[in-house]
């Protein structure tokens, strides 16, 4: 393993699959990414991201998360999407397991605004009843509805709670420059906001202040994150093209659905950021891997039947963790009635290496090709690595297989009939039409 980078390995991944072509595809793919000639070349800006962050920038974001740490028992933050999952994942990934019952340094950062959940809401609002809070409201357009629902209580629960001048202080909006209705909100109330750039769409914008503000209030080092992204910006370009070309072959002969799975409990949400980077970029025109995600060991004892034995449609992408944070060893029994003295002085993390090895060749023997990829540890540097090098590769990806990975027209169908449903003025026509369907 590099120790320095993240790595591609595709040793389990490509025998017997065409790659014939595939890499002169994959190198002209990118150079469409560069050279902005592809679809939705309007929204590249993250491409250069890393790079073009300056220190003024990060001053500002870590002054601003000092103060919501020295004021707040808890910061809410609320966003949805990719306002929300980037920001999930870094936090979950660099994280204690068990953050959420212990007293730490600094505010609990919590989620609100990512579902329509009544009592998720009521939960939550019970949970900072009493406590001083802070807000970092997310929203790109500034309209979406399950973030502005979260915000109007949360909103008003503060103000009525902690007095209009320390919500003022406390409120931190995260939008567009000039459009949308948060940004109107956030000047008549004069709260502190950044800004998510014109040319960076949500699922790409985990490098702006939508991920770094939650991210330092939480308390890790966003300098590093950039960083590490940095690196990847710079030296990440073979990795990227592995990556691509490997989905791609496998997608091409009949591996309809890639399973990105982990074998660390901390990865959980980097999975779910992924699912939707890769599945709203790619899913369209009726092609695309379908991106799904699987936690193991623990989903050997529910899906690992179904990866061993199903329909020979999918292939894993693991994510593979060197280095754990902390060292348990498993103690000797005199007695040994549970029968594990055969590990005893191993460490836990040499047991779930056997059992990441054991299951990657368990499941390529079952006709699952198995891509790795190496992570030197959970840290903000290597977490940087990775999630730019996702981001890249999504593009490339995306433009080998043909589509605009940069728009996401499918999402709006859904609101549509929800507008409808809900009576949204505006939605007349939308609301017969449903009211007749739902007759028929
Ligand atoms: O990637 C995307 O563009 C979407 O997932 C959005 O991030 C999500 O719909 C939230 O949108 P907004 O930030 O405008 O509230």
């Amino acid at each position: 393993m590099n120790d320095n980078k993240i790595q591609v390995i595709s040793k389990y991944a490509l025998e017997g699959v065409d790659t014939q072509g595939l890499r002169e595809k994959a190198l002209a793919a990118k150079q469409t990414l560069e050279s902005g000639s592809g679809a939705g070349n309007d929204f590249l800006g993250w491409l250069h991201l890393p790079s073009s962050i300056d220190e003024q920038h990060l001053q500002s974001i870590e002054q601003c998360a000092q103060s919501l740490r020295q004021q707040c028992e808890y910061v809410v933050t609320i966003g949805i999407g990719g306002s929300y999952l980037g920001a999930k994942a870094v936090i979950e990934a660099l994280s204690d397991h068990f953050a959420a019952y212990k007293n730490g340094n600094g505010p609990k950062v919590l989620f609100a605004g990512n579902n329509i959940g009544e009592d998720y809401l009521y939960d939550l609002m019970d949970l900072v009843r009493g406590h001083k809070f802070g807000i970092i409201v997310i929203s790109k357009s500034g309209t979406t509805t399950e973030p502005a629902i979260a915000f109007r209580l949360l909103k008003e629960m503060l103000e009525k709670q902690e007095g209009k001048e320390f919500a003022q202080r406390n409120i931190v909006a995260v939008t567009d420059a000039r459009r949308g209705a948060l940004r109107g909100l956030a000047t008549q109330e004069g709260y502190a906001t950044y800004v998510i750039p014109d040319d960076v769409g949500g699922r790409f914008s985990v490098l702006t202040p939508v991920g770094l503000l939650p991210i330092a209030v939480t308390g890790f080092d966003i300098r590093a994150l950039v960083a590490g992204a940095v690196e990847m910006e710079c030296e990440g370009d073979e990795q990227v093209l592995n990556y691509a070309i490997a989905r791609n072959a496998l997608y091409q002969s009949g591996k309809k659905i890639e399973i990105l799975v982990n074998f660390a409990p901390r990865l959980h949400f980097l999975a779910e950021w992924w699912k939707q980077l890769y599945g709203e970029s790619e899913g369209k025109d009726h092609k695309g891997i379908f991106p799904a995600s699987v936690d193991f060991t623990t989903d050997l004892h529910s899906m690992g039947q179904w990866i061993q034995d199903g329909e020979r449609t999918i292939f894993e992408t693991v994510v593979s963790v060197g280095d754990q944070q902390h060292e348990v060893i498993i103690p000797s029994d005199d007695e040994d009635l549970d029968g594990l003295n055969y590990i005893a002085g191993k460490n836990v993390d040499y047991v779930n290496k056997m059992a990441e090895l054991g299951t990657r060749l368990a499941h390529v023997d079952g006709g699952a090709p198995n891509l790795l990829i190496t992570i030197p540890a959970l840290t903000e540097r290597y977490l940087g690595q990775l999630i730019y090098f996702f981001e890249k590769a999504c593009g490339v990806s995306g433009y080998m297989l043909g589509v605009n990975p940069f728009n996401q027209p499918g999402v709006e169908a859904y609101k549509k009939n929800m507008f409808a449903l809900l009576n949204k003025p505006g939605y007349e026509e939308a609301s017969a039409a449903i009211q007749a369907k739902l007759k028929g």
